[in-house]
């Protein structure tokens, strides 16, 4: 099984259409009811979205831009310092307003000059193959709930707040976008799930949590980073390993922690060149065979 199935609650649905999210004992949100009520209602409308229709509107309370402030502001000076020249580029194109949550469709509308990208409303896990599929046709599956407002800093769960200024940041910009759209190409090249995963985790370790040199100093380009005001002050503590496609594709990680061991590139084009390199050439065979030089190694 894939990580990516255990930082989503699983969701119910009710014979009257309405969804439930199963909030584990340990989620922030679990003892607050009011929390669960605002899950379960962002979960419902995000599922009944049909292909081709906007992205449904969310109603955002006070409390929840409240979050959104909170993490914007935090993040401001946190960019600054520590995200790469690109995604400093990407995030001043786009321009997302500090003081409330956006729509993902007015996000997307930001986007359509910049790069193409589009937004789609996602209630809760997307199957690997189709999260990483809609990559090649420039979307981008998306959840539209907003992280607990006592764990403004940093939460396992994937919300809008990751979405949006993790991830909308750098799809404002065609350096990444090219990769993103790479990515997608190969997870619809392969078809063993054992080349899958080695792809989806290539892409945990760079487009999630890539950290990259840049004037001699540390700057991360991962969104997963970038998102959390509490990675981004702590990642340049982490154990940091040369950027190694074998490694990352094999590495098993846990997704509840800030990430302990990082892989950094020489540059924003190492990147693109041994990554993107890597998911515009990969085959089943050719990962197989990368594959097999973790025993030895
Ligand atoms: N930890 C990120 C944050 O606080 C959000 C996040 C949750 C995430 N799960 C993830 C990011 C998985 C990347 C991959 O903003
Ligand atoms: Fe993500």
């Amino acid at each position: 099984m894939f990580e990516e199935a255990q930082y989503f609650a699983p969701i119910e649905e009710h014979e009257d259409g309405t969804l439930k999210v199963r909030l584990g004992a340990d989620h922030p949100g679990f003892a607050d009811p009011e929390y669960r009520r605002r899950r379960d209602h962002l979960a419902t409308l995000a599922s009944r979205w049909k292909p081709g229709e906007p992205c449904p509107t969310a109603d955002y309370t006070d409390a929840e831009h409240e979050v959104w402030r909170v993490v914007s502001e935090a993040l401001l000076p946190e960019h600054r310092l520590y995200a790469c020249r690109e995604f400093l580029d990407g995030k001043e194109t786009l321009g997302l307003p500090n003081d409330h949550i956006p729509q993902l469709e007015e996000v997307s509308a930001l986007l359509a000059p910049l790069t193409g990208y589009r937004y789609l409303p996602a209630a809760g896990l997307v199957p690997l193959r189709e999260f990483y599929g809609s990559l090649a046709d420039h979307t981008f599956w998306a959840t539209q709930y907003v992280r607990h407002h006592s764990v403004p800093l940093y939460t396992p769960e994937p919300d809008v707040i990751h979405e949006v200024i993790g991830h909308g940041n750098t799809l404002a910009n065609p350096r990444f976008t090219a990769l993103y759209e790479l990515a997608g190409q190969a997870s619809r090249r392969v078809q063993t799930e054992e080349a899958l995963e080695f792809v989806s985790k290539v892409f945990w370790f760079t487009l999630e949590f890539g950290v990259l040199w840049e004037a001699g100093e540390l700057k991360a380009y991962g969104a997963g980073i970038l998102s959390s005001p509490g990675e981004t002050e702590e990642f340049r503590g982490m154990t940091i390993r040369p950027l190694d496609l074998v490694a990352m594709g094999t590495t098993d990680y846990d997704i509840t922690v800030y990430q302990p061991l990082l892989y950094a590139a020489e540059s924003f084009t190492h990147v693109e060149d041994v990554v993107g390199g890597f998911w515009a050439e990969c085959t089943d065979d050719s990962i197989a065979e990368m594959a097999s030089h973790t025993a030895a190694s």
